[in-house]
């Protein structure tokens, strides 16, 4: 067979098996949108348009011992981490020391995080990242369902969590977007299901859980951070990023500033403000807006009621007592 045959071949026989894992599956409904349902993954929810990519990434990749993983829950922060990874591993490269003189030639002016970090399952994965040293990549993989070589390898991970409400509020913003709705709505709905823990790679308790247990297990291999922790001392934390990763500043780069520029390059209103990121456009459909709302810690509270809140709380009080994740309120 022409080798363009077996291709095809190949290709036809995963769709055959995607499909016949998602009819074995438990199927949910998903309040969002439509004709759209969850489906009960290895104990994860997610959407089956995501299972083919998750499947191939868990049973394909090949972690290198210098690569380093981004992995979230969607909306945790994802765009802004990868931004501000980008910033820290690349700093020789770019000029973000000079930021502060509009003479910065980092590829965040005009680049989209997402296309400079892209996500495992994106079709240009491999052309972008084959020629990055370090290999930067991202995932919102809960931590089981993550490829074994990037567990056994000496791969990094820098994991990023956030207030479930915040992510709750976030997520129902971006989901309206993400099916081209003219509003958000069924805000009752979504919250029920996220309550149950269905929502895009949900429960979140697992998904936060899995990757602070592992982080706690090998310190030196995962970082575990809090997007409201980045909010408060963004400087700390990128230097922190910047150790774990092995890209510690200099003493003459303390001098100049540059843990300092990398906040202010990265930071919510500069970024949200280029041209790439009021019009620019993801491959798989949203645009690159959709990545920047508000950026707030606590916003939830102009969204839900007294009484969501109420039990938004206690559920996040439930799951996390037997962690040492703490968020406020
Ligand atoms: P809000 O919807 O609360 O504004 P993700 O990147 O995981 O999809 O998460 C998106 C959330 O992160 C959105 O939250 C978005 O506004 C916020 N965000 C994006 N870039 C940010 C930045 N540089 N600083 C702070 N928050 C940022």
């Amino acid at each position: 067979m022409e080798i363009s045959n077996v291709i095809k071949q190949k290709k036809k026989e995963e769709e055959m098996e995607v499909d016949e894992i998602l009819a074995m599956l438990e199927k949910v409904k998903d309040a969002s949108h439509g004709d759209v349902y969850f489906y009960s993954y290895q104990g994860f929810w997610i959407h089956d348009f995501d299972l083919k990519g998750i499947i191939s990434f868990q049973t394909q990749f090949e972690a290198r011992d210098d690569d380093i993983l981004l992995a979230s829950c969607p909306k945790s922060g994802t765009t802004w981490l990868k931004s501000l990874v980008f910033a820290i591993v690349n700093r020789a490269h770019h000029n973000c020391a000079t930021y502060s003189n509009n003479n910065n030639d980092s590829p965040l002016f005009t680049t989209n995080p997402h296309n400079l970090i892209p996500f495992h399952a994106s079709s240009d994965f491999t052309s972008s990242t084959e020629n990055m040293k370090p290999r930067l990549l991202s995932t919102h993989n809960p931590y089981p369902l993550l490829p074994p070589s990037i567990k056994s390898s000496g791969c990094k991970i820098v994991y990023i969590c956030r207030n479930p409400l915040d992510l709750f509020v976030s997520l129902w913003y971006y989901n309206h977007k993400f099916w081209g709705d003219n509003e958000p709505h069924h805000l009752e709905e979504q919250f029920e299901l996220f309550c149950k823990g269905i929502h895009i790679f949900g429960p979140f308790w697992d998904h936060i859980l899995g990757f602070r247990k592992a982080s706690l297990e090998m310190p030196h291999k995962i970082l575990f951070l809090k997007f409201e922790d980045l909010k408060r001392d963004g400087v700390f934390f990128i230097r922190k990023m910047a150790d774990f990763l092995g890209f510690s500043f200099s003493a003459e780069e303390e001098n100049r500033g540059i843990p300092q520029e990398i906040e202010k390059l990265c930071s919510f209103e500069h970024l949200k403000n280029l041209d790439v990121n009021k019009t620019g456009k993801q491959s798989f459909g949203p645009s690159n807006s959709s990545y920047f709302r508000k950026g707030e810690v606590g916003d939830w509270v102009n969204h839900l009621t007294p009484e969501m809140a109420k039990r938004g709380k206690k559920l996040i009080q439930e799951k996390f007592e037997q962690s040492d994740i703490t968020f406020e309120f």
